[in-house]
């Protein structure tokens, strides 16, 4: 076999067999196919797309290119949940520790931000002392005793999409959708858990921009689960407006905080309500999904999904006084009021631009190598379809001086007015 056949065969728009997949695939890992042949594999594959069978086959080969996680030695229902990629999107810090409390194992391996997209792990990481970094014996042992653990992706889960992605970043071919499927499906199942819910991103902050490309998105990886014997959801979420209102490590922390406490915002509130039922469904716990989602409600009003996530905090050696008392996080030197300069409907708040803006105030990674400021951000006073006069706080900046002019300017430029009302659905889509 030769590499060159294989991406003549793909040029040409024909199937490649698991076979040839293979052979490509563990070449590139060892170093026998070069960057330059997967980079024409690449964008052969964004112009003529692929099966549904070879992007399964390439999920599974890419999966099983470096350490799966056994998570066997776990007993009892194992879940997990990913993003493809949100603006305050703190869902995972409120979900995982409410399924958790129900006695569902939540069993999590997670990214960091970059860009205009937040990570989870920078996130927790604002805690002080908290640990993303356990060994798999320790993340094990953990889920065991306390039903939920969220670390950072060993280096040697799936080298092969590492090594693609990082390609793909700079070959333009990222936005495809079999390659982001078998991408993201590739570390779900080296991850090892039962249940999986997905939730597709679609707007102007996500890779999707339009519900039928997120919703092919999301059939290609329910079935990619399904054919490895994998419990799926995929819930579309529209990304035309950051998730809550806080953007920004400790803000979105604190955010999840109030959430657990039955104070958060409602579109938060409502999408892990939503995700979390399908997950507790799928572990038996529950005969319906209302039953499901009462459940869950129980656990923010009994306060067991806040006690979890202490717990999770003070297990993986952050000081948990943090979430009980959240005003112990620090604040930026300055909190700045931005004023409505219109009047009118919020009829859009560009996620892509508010994650920049965030980004500029130090927030996010412009590179791998930018160090994060945990404390500065963005807060929002109002949302898509609420009313604003001139004059109105549209929004805290939380800033230590980083950029805080770009960052107000491109706040400015995200925001967009209607004299009606969009009706905004947070919930476009489910596919199960
Ligand atoms: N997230 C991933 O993990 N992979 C992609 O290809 C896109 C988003």
């Amino acid at each position: 076999m030769e590499a060159l056949d294989i991406i003549l065969k793909k040029r040409n728009g024909l199937e490649l067999t698991k076979e040839e997949l293979t052979f490509f695939i563990n070449g590139y890992v060892d170093g026998s196919v070069k960057d330059y042949q997967m980079s024409a594999f690449l964008m052969a594959t964004y112009f003529e797309g692929m099966t549904d069978d070879e992007a399964t086959n390439l999920a599974l080969i890419m999966e099983h290119s470096g350490d799966v996680i056994d998570l066997s030695n776990i007993k009892g229902f194992k879940v997990d949940k990913h993003s493809t990629g949100g603006v305050g999107d703190k869902t995972s810090l409120v979900l995982a520790p409410l399924v958790a409390s129900l006695g569902v194992k939540f069993a999590k391996m997670s990214g960091r931000g970059l860009g205009h997209t937040g990570g989870t792990l920078d996130k927790l990481e604002s805690i002080p002392g908290f640990n993303i970094s356990l060994s798999k014996e320790e993340f094990v042992k953990q889920v065991n005793d306390i039903n939920i653990a969220i670390i950072g992706q060993t280096g040697s889960v799936c080298p092969a999409d590492k090594k693609m992605y990082a390609l793909r970043d700079v070959t333009g071919t990222v936005d495809s959708i079999p390659l982001i499927a078998s991408s993201i499906m590739s570390k779900k199942l080296a991850a090892g858990a039962d249940a999986i819910c997905l939730d597709v991103k679609v707007g102007s902050g996500a890779f999707m921009k339009t519900a039928p490309d997120a919703l092919k998105l999301a059939n290609l990886m329910v079935s990619i689960g399904k054919k490895a014997n994998k419990k799926m959801t995929a819930i579309l979420t529209n990304m035309d407006e950051p998730l809550g209102k806080a953007i920004g490590n400790s803000l979105e922390v604190k955010e999840a905080i109030a959430t657990l406490n039955g104070d958060g915002p409602k579109d938060l509130e409502d999408l892990c309500l939503t995700l979390g039922s399908y997950l507790v469904l799928d572990s038996g716990k529950a005969e319906s999904l209302k039953e499901a989602r009462q459940m869950l409600e129980e656990q923010i009003k009994n306060k067991q999904g806040l006690k979890t996530l202490a717990k999770m905090v003070e297990a993986q050696g952050g000081n948990s006084d943090y979430i009980y008392h959240p005003e112990l996080f620090l604040n930026a030197k300055e909190i700045i009021e931005v004023k409505a300069k219109d009047s009118g409907y919020i009829s859009r708040i560009d996620s892509y631009k508010m994650g920049h803006a965030s980004m500029l105030l130090g927030a996010g990674r412009e590179n791998l190598d930018t160090v994060i400021d945990p404390v500065v951000g963005i807060v929002l006073n109002k949302k898509v379809d609420d009313f604003v006069n001139i004059g109105d706080t549209l929004a805290y900046i939380h800033t230590n001086g980083k950029n805080t002019k770009e960052a107000i300017d491109l706040f400015y430029d995200s925001i967009s007015y209607s004299d009606k009302k969009r009706e905004v659905k947070l919930i476009l889509d489910v596919v199960r």
